[in-house]
Order: C-alpha cells, then structure tokens, then sequence
C-alpha cells in the first residue's frame, strides 16, 4: 500500500498499479471505522486495484466548529487500511486540491431542498465540489458510497449524471455497531455515556419500521420524534419519511415508491444521521 499526496504522484502510481484496468475508489474524510472498511473491501474485490482518498474537505463544513473538531487520525486510517488490500491513499492537502478557491455552484433542485440540504446550507455543494474533483484526479471506473448518507448518494448520482462523468455509483449497506448505533466518523467524538444513549435512534427506527402499518405517516413522525427525545441526552433535529428518488415527504403508505425513514439528532453536540428502508 502506498501513501501519495499529490496528484503527479497518485497519476503515476495509479498508471503503474491499475495498468489500464478497473479502478475502485472509496472517498473519505478519514476517522476510518468498519463502515469505511467494507466499502475499501468491497472496492478491492471488484476492481484490479482500489484507490481511498483521506481528506477533510473544508467547502462541506458550513459550521466552523465543526470542521475543526472533526477527527484527523492519518496514522491509523493507514494502519486499518493495509490489511484490506488498498492499493493506494491519497491524503492531498487543501492547496492540493483546492489551488484556487472552487466557486462552483451546483443546482440539484429538489433534492437538496431537504433534511440535509435544509439545516446544512452549503454542504452538498461543497460535496459536490470536492467529489468531482477527486473523481477527475482518481479517474476511477467505480466508486463507492455508503447508504447511511442516503441523501448524499443522491447528489452524487445527480452530480455524476449532471457532468456526464464515466464512473458507476454503488451504494453500500450501513454498518452498524453491536448497540445498532449506525458507524460514523462522528462516534468517536461521543462519552461512553453518550454512545450508549446514541444507540436509541437507531433502535427507534428499527421499531418504527414495525409500526408502519399501524399508525399514519404523520402519527409516524411524531412517535419518533417523541420517542428520541425523550432520552435526555438526545434532540431531533429533522425526521421524515421519503421516496428513494426524489426524496420528497411521503404522505400515504399507499403512495407506490420505496419509503426510507431519515433522521438527524444531536447528542450533546454531536449531529449523527441515520437512516432506513421501510418496503
Ligand atoms: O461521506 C464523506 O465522508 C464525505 O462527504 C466525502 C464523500 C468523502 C466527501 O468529502
């Protein structure tokens, strides 16, 4: 496994190691966890070789705070990614991938009108800058994103379609930890105390998915909502339940689409997200 941090470098290695073959590439702000690992595993079966970017992307943060508390741990993302058989890390800096400020504005209408795109003004489009940028630098056949930021999959498949970019979206199955809490970068930020209680979002979702046919979808949310907040170390921000595609609110059971309940919560300062299929 090799370590670059340019993009000469990544541009030979990549030549050298791929030879004109498939290759898979799995983005990252690093904190890597058993999320981020199956992603790589998955990206080193299918592909002659896989390529895993660690960057904090600075445009995405629309909260200083933030960006700043955001875990950097390079030492060890290289640690848990050498025995995956990753090929290549590429751990630019910002002047690396940003020369020149990206002043880029991408418009995915509806799509990010909501949850995500609401309470982070700002966020998508610094993912969609950062993402087509490290996708023209990897040049990769495929790359791989996980479905536990289901909205951010959907901006990137518009973003892909949008500049017509030769690379295959594959979502990825959320990994969970034994409590349910869904992986995330953001969990090591958590107390003991904290990532015990976390775990409740997840377990109220899953409960949700049991009720679906029991209440109305707006009984629905405000159950959930309710159920979350009452742990005191937990505060919804947002839950909806939407359509897969669009991601617009779903107001009847009957509408015929794929429904996937959202959430965002903080505990105490920590924003986590999770997400899951109800049919
Ligand atoms: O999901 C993430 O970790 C980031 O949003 C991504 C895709 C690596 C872009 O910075």
């Amino acid at each position: 496994m090799i370590l670059v941090k340019t993009i000469e470098h990544l541009r030979l290695e990549t030549e050298r190691l791929a030879q004109g073959k498939s290759v898979g590439f799995v983005p990252t702000m690093g904190a890597l966890h058993r999320g981020h690992l199956s992603l790589v595993e998955q990206a080193v079966a299918e592909n002659a070789i896989a390529v895993v970017s660690v960057f904090v992307n600075p445009t995405q943060f629309n909260d200083s705070k933030d960006l700043e508390r955001y875990p950097r741990t390079l030492e060890n993302d290289l640690k848990l990614l050498k025995p995956t058989g990753c090929a290549i890390v590429f751990a630019p800096n910002a002047k690396e991938v940003y020369p020149e400020p990206d002043t880029r504005k991408f418009n995915f209408g509806k799509l990010e009108a909501v949850m995500e795109g609401e309470h982070r003004p700002g966020h998508f489009n610094g993912v969609a800058q950062v993402v087509s940028r490290l996708f023209d630098m990897v040049e990769p056949n495929k790359a791989y994103f996980g479905l536990k930021d289901f909205q951010q999959l959907a901006i990137v498949k518009s973003m892909v379609k949008q500049l017509q970019l030769p690379v295959e979206i594959v979502p990825c199955a959320i990994i969970r930890e034994k409590s349910g809490l869904a992986m995330s970068s953001r969990n090591e930020l958590l107390t003991e105390e904290q990532r015990e209680n976390a775990s409740i979002i997840s377990e109220t979702l899953f409960k949700a998915k049991e009720l679906m046919g029991q209440k109305t979808v707006q009984e629905l949310k405000e159950w959930v909502v309710g159920e979350i907040n009452r742990n005191p170390f937990l505060n919804v921000e947002y839950f909806d339940v939407v359509d897969d595609e669009q991601l617009q609110t779903v107001k009847s059971w009957n509408e015929e689409n794929t429904k996937v309940a959202c959430v965002a919560a903080f505990c105490g300062k920590i924003r986590l997200i999770d997400n899951i299929v109800f049919n």
